[in-house]
């Protein structure tokens, strides 16, 4: 995988930052390079998470799942318990006979379609809650298990828990004898894509787990002390540089469909991770080329607030443009979609670059197991570099864990002082 800075460096103007100034921020990198490194030998909470391509095993998983022999595996968790799974399985199950489908929220009219199309008889439910109290998840699954009854299906049979050591969950799988594994100790929700979490509905889908840990491991073995000589540490550095200097928005636009969702897996790693203490980068979520047509405009004429995140693969499949004797058309006949996408990628460069805005370009050697794995890795220990250079709690989510008690709490699941505040406010309102 390769990260290029050039176009975040190429600007006098704000926000932009120059190469001696990223010299200076070098020696705050080596020092936090320190940090993670020493979290990761003693396993800490959160830089646990960056020994799991060395410590998952994709054997075990595909183990558990092996009795499976679903047409449709679905998903029922919420945040860094489904975006995993959804990042990683749009990415590379694309051709997959399993389908997969996520069950993040609990909108009555989706969770009511969703399940009068699905056919339950053939659908594997994979029920994934690090905590084993979130409500959402756990009222979709109560709600997935009546309609499974209702349609006659043993739900039993046909569902796997991923969840921590303890738990409502976990007493469920329990009573239920349900095949149930665990989520690592250590492994924040929204770093565990590549463990139990992100990798059992791939398994089920056929996807090289084994490769996308290999790509992880990749990640692990090129960290080092200087944003020069890593990759995600330059990512890491330089937005955080930058955010400093006015860049507070990062626009995460991959130019592949098949990453669609992992711009929602970074905004959810960004935004959780370094929202703290009054500070953080605010992520925006954009496809090219899609959005070239609409979000560009502000990035390159709005206001000097962002950093633009353009992702590619190296290659791309063959999908030719006909020959056409319409005059003005003949520049398309016989290229290619991928050639003219790359060229939709290359001109949002340069159009961001002629007006003085800041971007890093992020290219994968391949749209395949290895390089997604490396692409995960890599912005989860960007994200962990950055969190040291903002010098905030990056494994914690408090504000994420006030609303989730708060809610519980209005619905008679517990005495949560969190559930007092909103029936004040409401009071008031
Ligand atoms: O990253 C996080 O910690 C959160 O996004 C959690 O993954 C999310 O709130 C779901 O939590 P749980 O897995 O406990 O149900």
């Amino acid at each position: 995988m390769n990260v290029d800075i050039g176009n975040a460096l190429a600007s006098e103007a704000d926000p932009g930052i120059s190469r001696d100034d990223l010299d200076d921020l070098d020696e705050r990198v080596a020092d936090a390079h320190d940090r993670i490194a020493r979290g990761m030998a003693d396993d800490d909470f959160g830089y646990a998470a960056l020994n799991l391509p060395e410590r998952a095993d994709a054997a075990e998983i595909e183990d558990a799942v092996a009795g499976f022999d679903p047409e449709a595996v679905l998903t029922v968790g919420i945040g860094g318990s489904a975006l995993g799974a959804i990042t990683i399985t749009e990415a590379l199950a694309g051709d997959s006979p399993v389908d997969h489908y996520a069950l993040d929220n609990v909108d009555p009219a989706h969770v009511n379609r969703l399940l009068d199309d699905l056919d339950l008889a053939e659908t594997v439910v994979h029920v994934v809650s690090r905590s084993g109290t979130t409500a959402e998840t756990l009222a979709n699954f109560l709600v997935v298990r009546d309609a499974m009854e209702s349609a006659g299906v043993d739900w039993s049979e046909q569902t796997v828990v991923t969840t921590g050591e303890a738990g409502p969950l976990r007493e469920l799988a329990e009573t239920e004898d349900l095949p149930a594994l665990d989520v690592p100790e250590g492994v924040p929700g929204r770093f565990s894509a590549l463990s139990t979490v992100g990798l059992v509905p791939a398994a089920m889908m056929g996807v090289d787990l084994e490769g996308l840990l290999a790509g992880g491991r990749a990640g692990a073995d090129a960290l080092a002390d200087s944003l020069y000589d890593c990759p995600a540490y330059a990512y890491g550095a330089v937005a955080y540089a930058l955010d400093e200097r006015g860049a507070s928005v990062n626009a995460m636009m991959p130019y592949v469909e098949g990453l669609e969702s992992f711009a929602e897996w970074f905004a959810q790693l960004w935004a959780e991770s370094l929202g703290k203490d009054g500070g953080g980068q605010t992520p925006a979520r954009a496809l090219g080329a899609t959005d070239q047509h609409s979000q560009l405009q502000l990035y390159r004429a709005g206001p000097r607030d962002k950093l633009v995140t353009v992702v590619r693969p190296a290659e791309r499949p063959d999908c030719a443009i006909p020959e056409t004797d319409v005059a003005d058309l003949e520049y398309l006949g016989g290229q290619d979609l991928g050639t003219l996408l790359d060229a939709e990628f290359e001109a949002t460069e340069a159009s961001l670059a002629a007006a003085e805005r800041p971007s890093v370009r992020i290219e994968l050697d391949a749209m395949d197991a290895e390089s997604v794995g490396r692409l995960l890795f890599d912005m989860e220990a960007a994200c962990v570099l950055a969190g040291e250079l903002y010098g905030v709690e990056t494994f914690d989510q408090p504000a994420v864990e006030w609303g989730k008690k708060a809610a519980r709490g209005l619905l008679g699941g517990g005495d949560f002082e969190e559930a007092d505040a909103v029936a004040e406010k409401t009071e008031l309102v």
